[in-house]
């Protein structure tokens, strides 16, 4: 219920404070410049919403993973902030994580630990002792690893099957908002297929999904929203119902040629 203040400048304040909104991952302003000078990212600004996946598009440099490590708070922005669910990350990090499942482009899981010993060491790290086995088998399944493979050790694994370790774990995690480091990236066309449509249920789910790729096609198959990042900045972002499929080839390619230019 509403409650009446006698502070009125400081109850709008509250109300019209993007920190307010529901978002539940907001970047505001967010900045980053690396100790050695690089602006790698510039008062870039979005949000993504519960039941929402947002896919940060855009070549190498142009600032997704810094964008993601500033969400985990591994590095701290210069300015600007990032929130989970209304949590500032830099300055409550351990709240802020409790929101939050990570799934990295290379999944860093035991190779001498079978697939089921892996979920269980890092649901008990992360202080989940309530799982069974059979939890255990099921969410394996979920996410497409047959029967066979669970009992085998990692290290025999391909790509794409770390990788649905990985997201397993994240969904163990049962965290509101899960982010991605170039999720699909090294998967076969099936694999990426498929982790794709494990992504879409999740997003179901209600989960908020933040994933960076530079695969045009994936993010087009996959995002709500597609924000372009080019040198640090949103150069476009879009709806997935705004903007044809062609006219986002022709933006993503004019970005794309501009840094192929940098870069040669
Ligand atoms: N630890 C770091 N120190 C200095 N510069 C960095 C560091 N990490 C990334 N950068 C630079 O920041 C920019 C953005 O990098 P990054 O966020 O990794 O982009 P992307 O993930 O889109 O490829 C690049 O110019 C990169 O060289
Ligand atoms: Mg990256």
């Amino acid at each position: 219920m509403e409650t009446t203040s006698t502070n009125e400048a400081v109850t709008n304040h509250a109300v019209n404070s993007p920190s307010q909104s529901r978002a539940m991952l907001a970047a505001d302003n967010l900045t980053k410049r690396y100790e050695d000078g690089v602006l790698a990212l510039d008062h870039v600004t979005f949000e993504v919403n519960q039941g929402h996946i947002y896919a940060m598009l855009g070549g190498n440099g142009a600032g997704k993973t810094t964008t993601i490590n500033l969400f985990l708070n591994f590095i701290e922005p210069t300015e600007g902030e990032a929130r989970i669910n209304g949590i500032v990350t830099h300055k409550e990090p351990l709240r802020a994580k409790e929101k939050i499942a990570f799934v990295s482009e290379n999944v860093m899981l035991y190779p001498n630990f079978t697939a089921l010993q892996n979920l269980d060491f890092f649901a008990r790290l992360g202080g989940q002792t309530g799982y069974s086995k059979d939890d255990y088998r099921e969410v394996l399944l979920r996410v497409g690893l047959q029967e066979e493979a669970h009992n085998k050790r990692l290290k025999g694994f391909s790509k794409g099957m770390r990788q649905k370790c990985g997201i397993a774990i994240a969904i163990l995690k049962d965290a509101p908002a899960i982010l991605l480091d170039e999720p699909t990236s090294g998967l076969d066309p099936k694999a990426g297929f498929e982790f794709i449509r494990l992504l879409e249920s999740l997003r179901d789910e209600g989960k908020a999904i933040l994933m960076s790729t530079h695969d045009i096609f994936r993010a087009r198959d996959i995002a709500d929203t597609i924000g372009i990042m080019n040198q640090g900045r949103i150069v476009m972002q879009s709806q997935k119902s705004d903007i044809a499929g062609e006219d986002l080839e022709k933006l993503y390619m004019k970005y794309m040629a501009g840094y192929m230019e940098q870069v040669n």
